[in-house]
C-alpha cells in the first residue's frame, strides 16, 4: 500500500530514535533466524489486532486523520503481520448539524451524534492472565503429530519425518504476556533445529531457530540441562485464547541440510497434575520391544511427590501400547523400578476405557518408602507403561529425572539489619555487604550454584550456606563455603533430598553469607525465587547492582541484572530489586557506558524504560551498533534511578555480553566504518546544540571521524564542529619492522602482523568503541577529549581477546613553574615544559579549518539550516511549515531557522487566540479545544 509505505518513511525518519536496524525479513527456516507476527512501529511493538492514530514523536505528534492497524496476513503456511496505515480525513461523514467541532484527539469534525471513523477501539486492558495461563504441556511423538489437509512437502506426514521414532515432551508456561516452553528430547537425536507454533490448519503462528547460525548453542544452562529452553515473547491475544482453548500445536524439526529433515508436533494441552509436577520422565519404546508395533509410540509422565508421608503421584499421558482389537476397557501395567538393584518400587495395573490412537492419560498414586524417595531425585527410578497382554513387546520406558521445565532460583543478597526479635547480642551492624545467588537442578538431579559475595570487610572469609526456615527455626541444608574463591562460591552439590527439592520448589529456601567475626551470623541474605530461563536469563551471568558511595534510599537495597543481545541485535534485560522498596515512586532504568575513567572521557547514557516496583523486563531495539559495542567491550553498566530526583539509586558494571555475529559493524577490506553512533542520529532534526557536518547532524558531544580525511577528528560541542589532526602513538615494532598503514581509511600506521583479519567471511571485525569512535582489536590510540584535543599522555589499546580498553598514563616530571605558563614542546609531546621566555599561546590543540564546501554549505555556514531529514534548505531567519506525507503540509507546526538552529513548534492554542478567531477560521484545525470551548461556555451576553 503505497500511503503506508510512504508514512513509515516519514516515520522513520522523523521519529528520533526509529529503529534503524529492524529485523531483515528472511526465510525463517533457515538456521539462526525467526520471524513473529507483530508490527514494528518506529521503536514500539504493536500486537497484531490492534490499531493506533501514527505518532510521529514532537513536534508533530500525534496524527490523528492518519489510522494504523497491525493486520495478520497469509504468506503460504506463514501468518505474518504488516502495518496498514491509511489517511481516513476522506472518510469523515458530512456532518449533520451547521456547527459541527473538532473533538480533540479526533480527525473529523462532527456534530453530537455522528458516527466518525476516527473512533478508536479501547487499547487492551493489561489482562493479568498469567496466573491462569500455566501448567501446558505437550507430547510430541510419530502418532501425534498433526495430519494436514495440504498439500505441503515438509508438513505433509510421511513415513519418513519420523524414521528416526523421535520422542519429545515440552512444558509451557506463561510469565508477564511471554510463553516459555521447555522440551526433552531424545540425546541421541541432538538439539533439533526449529520450532513452530501452528493452529489447527497447520498455519504458522510463530517460528524459532533453536540453533544460532554458527551452529553453536551457547547457554550453559541447557548444555548441563540437556532441555532445549526459549520463549515466545508478546504472544498475540488472538493467540492466548488459541491456548487457552488447547487449539495450538507445536512443531519440533530436526536436521535439514545434508540430514533428511525429521519433524515431530503435539498439542498443547492443559493438565492439572502440572501444578504440583516435581519429576518427569519422557517414556520411548523399549529397546527389546516390537519396534514396528511401536512406531511412533511415545509418552510423558508429570511426577509428583509428597516427602511428609513418603509418596509418588504420576499422570501418565501415552500412547501405542495397545493391539489393534483392544477397544475398551484395556489394562496396562505401570511399573516404577530401579533397574540397578533390581528392585521394584510398585506395579500397579490401571484401565484405558477407550484407548485412542493418539493420547492417553492414566494416573497412578501409590505410597513409597523414603529411600525410593531418594533414588527418585537422584535419577536412579526408571518408569514403565507396557500391555498387560504382551507386556515385552508393547512397552514404553523412560528415566524419571528433573522435570522438564527450564528454571533457575535467583536472588539478589540484601543486606540483614540487626532482627530486634532475635536479640542477638554479636549481631553485625548490618553493613554494605550484598550478593547475587542463582542456581538450578542440573540432569543428574544435582544443584549447580554461583554466589557473588561483595562489600565484606577485608580478610573476612563468609561462610556461604543454603539454608531452610526463618529466624530461629533457620537450618543449615549446605555448606557452599569449600568452593569460596576471589568473591564467588561456584560449584555444584549432589542432588538435593525430597524435602530440600520440596522446598526449593516452593521458594522457601534462602541462601545466607555469615562472617565469622559477626559469629557467624547472616550479614547478607536473599531467598530463591523460580524463573524460567530463556534469552536475558539464560546469558553466563547476572550483574550485581549495589548503592553507589552515599546514595539515598535504604542500605539493605541491591539488585541483580541479566541482559543479553538476541540474534535480532535487541537488547534484553530482567533487574529484580530486593531490600525494603525504596519509595513508590516511579524509577528509571539507564544503560550507561564510559569507555574509561579519565576526567571529560565521553560517556553516554540512554533510557531504558520507567518502571514501578521492585523488577523490570524488557527489551531495546533501538540500540545502536555503537551501544552494542560497548556492551561487547564490558564498559557498559546498568543505573536504577529515582525518577523523581534523578538520583542514581543502584549501579552495576554489565560484564561483557558476547554479540551475535550479525550484529558487528560490517564492513570491507578493514575499513574503518563510518561511525554508527551517528549514523543512527544522522537523520534527526537538528535540535538545540546540534552540529551539522559533511551532510549529516552530529549530537552535541559526538566524535566523528570525517569521510574526507582519516587523519582528522571532529567533535561537536554547544553547536560548534571542531576538527583536529590525530596524533598517533609512538610505535615500535619487533625486530625493527617498519610500521605499516593497515588501509587508507585509517591514519595512525600499526606494526605488520597486528592487522587483524575480519572473521569468518562475514566481513565483520571485532573492535573497541570509545565514545563512539571505532578501533579494531589490537589497536593503540591517544584519547581523545574535546576541548583538549588528543590525550597524549595517554595510551589506550584494544584488546585482543577480551576487546576491552586499557590504558596507561605517561608519568611526567613535576613543573618548575605555574602549570598555567606550561607549554608543550610540540603537538605530539606528552608532556608540559616551563617555557624559556615570557608566555607564548599553545601551539598546540589548534582547531584546524575546516575543509571548503560546496555552495549549499554557505547558506549553512551563514546561519541557514536543513530541513527533517536533510530535505530543503533554510536561510537563516526563514519560517516554514513541515511536510509530512501522506498529510501535507503540517500548519500546526511551524519552523524556524536561527543562527543554523532549526526550530519546530506546535501552535499554542491559548484562550486570547481562540477569541480572536485565530485557530478556528476553518482554515486550520489546530486548536479544536478552542472551538469546543468557545461553543461550551459561551461568555454572557452582556459581556
Ligand atoms: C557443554 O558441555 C560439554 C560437556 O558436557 C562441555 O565440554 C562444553 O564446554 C559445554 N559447553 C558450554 C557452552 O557450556
Ligand atoms: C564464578 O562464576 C562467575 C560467573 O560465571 C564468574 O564470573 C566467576 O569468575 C567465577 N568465579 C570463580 C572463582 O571461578
Ligand atoms: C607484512 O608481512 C607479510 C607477511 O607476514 C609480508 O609479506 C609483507 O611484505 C609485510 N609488509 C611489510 C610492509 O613489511
Ligand atoms: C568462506 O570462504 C571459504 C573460502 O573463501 C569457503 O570455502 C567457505 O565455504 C566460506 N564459508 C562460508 C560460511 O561462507
Amino acid at each position: 500500500m503505497h500511503t503506508a509505505a510512504t508514512l513509515l518513511l516519514v516515520a522513520a525518519t522523523l521519529v528520533v530514535v526509529a529503529g534503524r536496524r529492524q529485523t531483515p525479513l528472511r526465510d525463517p527456516l533457515e538456521p539462526g533466524r525467526m520471524r513473529s507476527a507483530e508490527c514494528q512501529f518506529g521503536r514500539q511493538m504493536k500486537e497484531l489486532g490492534s490499531t493506533w492514530f501514527a505518532d510521529l514523536g514532537p513536534p508533530f505528534g500525534v496524527m490523528y486523520c492518519i489510522k494504523c492497524e497491525c493486520v495478520a496476513v497469509q504468506k503460504k503456511r506463514r501468518i505474518v503481520a504488516r502495518t496498514h496505515c491509511r489517511n481516513i480525513k476522506s472518510e469523515c461523514p458530512q456532518p449533520s448539524c451547521e456547527d459541527p467541532v473538532l473533538m480533540p484527539g479526533r480527525c473529523c469534525k462532527t456534530c453530537p451524534d455522528d458516527y466518525s471513523p476516527d473512533m478508536m477501539d479501547p487499547p487492551p486492558s493489561i489482562e493479568d492472565e498469567d496466573k491462569n495461563m500455566k501448567d501446558y504441556a505437550a507430547l510430541l511423538t510419530g502418532r501425534t503429530s498433526l495430519v494436514l489437509k495440504r498439500d505441503d512437502a515438509l508438513m505433509a506426514p510421511s513415513t519418513s519425518h519420523n524414521s528416526y521414532d523421535l520422542v519429545a515432551t515440552g512444558r509451557f508456561t506463561f510469565h508477564r504476556r511471554n510463553l516459555y516452553y521447555s522440551f526433552y528430547t531424545p540425546e541421541a537425536a541432538g538439539r533439533p533445529r526449529a520450532l513452530q507454533f501452528v493452529d489447527v490448519e497447520g498455519n504458522i503462528l510463530e517460528e524459532q531457530a533453536l540453533v544460532p547460525p554458527d551452529g553453536v548453542v551457547r547457554s550453559a544452562y541447557q548444555n548441563a540441562t540437556g532441555k532445549v529452553c526459549g520463549v515466545w515473547r508478546r504472544v498475540p491475544r488472538d493467540y492466548r485464547r488459541l491456548i487457552r482453548e488447547q487449539r495450538l500445536y507445536v512443531w519440533l524439526i530436526w536436521g535439514g541440510g545434508s540430514w533428511p529433515e525429521q519433524s515431530l508436533s503435539g498439542q498443547v494441552a492443559r493438565y492439572k497434575a502440572l501444578s504440583s509436577e516435581m519429576f518427569s520422565s519422557l517414556l520411548q519404546p523399549a529397546e527389546d520391544g516390537d519396534r514396528v508395533a511401536m512406531h511412533g509410540a511415545g509418552g510423558t509422565a508429570i511426577v509428583s511427590t509428597k516427602h511428609g508421608t513418603p509418596s509418588v503421584h504420576i499422570s501418565l499421558v501415552f500412547n501405542g501400547v495397545f493391539a489393534p482389537d483392544e477397544i475398551e476397557n484395556v489394562p496396562v501395567v505401570v511399573r516404577l523400578e530401579h533397574p540397578e538393584k533390581d528392585h521394584v518400587v510398585f506395579e500397579e495395573e490401571v484401565r484405558v476405557p477407550k484407548p485412542a490412537h493418539e493420547l492417553n492419560v492414566v494416573e497412578v498414586r501409590s505410597p513409597v518408602s523414603v529411600q525410593d524417595l531418594r533414588h527418585l531425585t537422584r535419577g536412579h527410578l526408571v518408569l514403565s507403561v507396557a500391555s498387560r497382554r504382551s507386556p515385552r513387546e508393547l512397552r514404553l520406558q523412560g528415566r524419571v529425572g528433573t522435570r522438564v521445565a527450564c528454571e533457575i532460583f535467583q536472588t539478589p543478597l540484601s543486606s540483614v539489619r540487626p532482627d530486634p526479635e532475635e536479640k542477638d547480642p554479636r549481631a553485625p551492624e548490618g553493613g554494605e555487604a550484598s550478593g547475587l545467588a542463582w542456581l538450578y537442578v542440573g540432569r543428574d538431579g544435582a544443584l549447580a550454584y554461583s554466589v557473588q559475595v561483595a562489600g565484606l570487610p577485608d580478610g573476612e572469609t563468609p561462610y556461604v550456606t543454603v539454608s531452610s526456615g526463618r529466624g530461629r527455626r533457620r537450618e543449615d541444608l549446605e555448606d557452599l563455603t569449600p568452593s569460596f574463591r576471589r568473591g564467588w562460591a561456584n560449584g555444584s552439590v549432589g542432588a538435593p533430598g525430597p524435602r530440600e527439592l520440596e522446598e526449593l520448589y516452593a521458594g522457601e529456601l534462602s541462601v545466607d553469607v555469615a562472617v565469622s567475626s559477626a559469629g557467624r551470623v547472616a550479614v547478607t541474605r536473599g531467598r530463591l525465587q523460580a524463573r524460567p530461563v530463556a534469552d536475558a536469563r539464560d546469558s553466563p551471568a547476572p550483574a550485581l547492582l549495589t548503592r553507589p558511595p552515599g546514595a539515598p534510599g535504604p542500605l539493605e537495597l541491591v539488585a541483580m541484572a541479566w541482559t543479553a543481545v538476541l540474534d535480532d541485535c535487541s537488547l534484553v534485560y530482567e533487574v529484580v530489586m530486593s531490600g525494603p522498596s525504596p519509595h513508590d515512586g516511579a524509577l528509571q532504568l539507564y544503560l550507561e557506558s564510559v569507555p574509561l575513567d579519565l576526567p571529560g572521557a565521553p560517556r553516554s547514557r540512554r533510557l531504558l524504560e520507567e518502571f514501578r516496583g521492585d523488577q523490570v523486563e524488557g527489551f531495546d531495539n533501538a540500540a545502536s551498533p555503537g551501544d552494542l559495542m560497548q556492551l561487547e567491550a564490558g564498559v557498559s553498566s546498568l543505573e536504577v534511578v529515582d525518577a523523581g530526583t534523578g538520583a542514581v539509586l543502584l549501579r552495576g558494571r554489565i560484564a561483557q555480553v558476547k554479540l551475535p555475529l550479525n550484529c558487528l559493524p560490517q564492513y570491507r577490506d578493514n575499513d574503518v566504518p563510518a561511525d554508527p553512533q551517528t549514523q543512527t542520529h544522522g537523520d534527526t532534526p537538528p535540535e538545540g546544540k546540534t552540529c551539522f557536518h559533511e551532510g549529516a547532524f552530529r549530537e552535541d558531544g559526538s566524535q566523528w571521524r570525517p569521510r574526507s580525511d582519516p587523519c582528522l577528528v571532529c567533535s561537536c560541542l554547544r553547536g560548534h564542529t571542531r576538527c583536529d589532526a590525530m596524533v598517533c602513538p609512538p610505535l615500535r615494532c619487533p625486530g625493527g619492522e617498519a610500521p605499516v598503514r593497515p588501509s587508507s581509511r585509517e591514519c595512525c600506521p600499526v606494526c605488520n602482523g597486528t592487522v587483524v583479519q575480519p572473521e569468518s567471511n562475514t566481513s565483520a571485525t571485532r573492535g573497541c568503541y570509545m565514545g563512539g569512535l571505532f578501533y579494531p582489536a589490537g589497536r593503540s590510540w591517544h584519547p581523545y577529549l574535546p576541548p583538549n584535543g588528543f590525550d597524549t599522555c595517554t595510551v589506550c589499546s584494544c584488546a585482543a581477546d577480551s576487546l576491552e580498553v586499557h590504558y596507561h598514563r605517561t608519568e611526567c616530571p613535576p613543573l618548575a613553574c605555574d602549570e598555567k605558563l606550561a607549554v608543550r614542546p610540540d603537538k605530539k609531546a606528552c608532556c608540559r615544559q616551563c617555557p624559556p621566555a615570557p608566555p607564548a599561546d599553545e601551539p598546540g590543540d589548534q582547531p584546524l579549518a575546516l575543509p571548503a564546501r560546496p555552495a549549499p554549505r554557505d547558506v549553512l555556514a551563514s546561519g541557514g539550516c536543513r530541513g527533517a531529514g536533510g530535505a530543503g534548505l533554510y536561510g537563516n531567519g526563514e519560517e516554514w511549515h513541515p511536510r509530512v506525507s501522506p498529510h501535507g503540509e503540517i500548519k500546526c507546526v511551524t519552523c524556524s531557522c536561527k543562527d543554523g538552529k532549526t526550530r519546530c513548534e506546535r501552535k499554542r492554542c491559548t484562550r486570547s487566540a481562540c477569541r480572536a478567531g485565530q485557530a478556528s477560521d476553518g482554515t486550520d484545525d489546530c486548536c479544536p479545544l478552542c472551538k469546543r470551548h468557545r461553543r461550551h461556555h459561551k461568555p454572557p451576553a452582556n459581556s
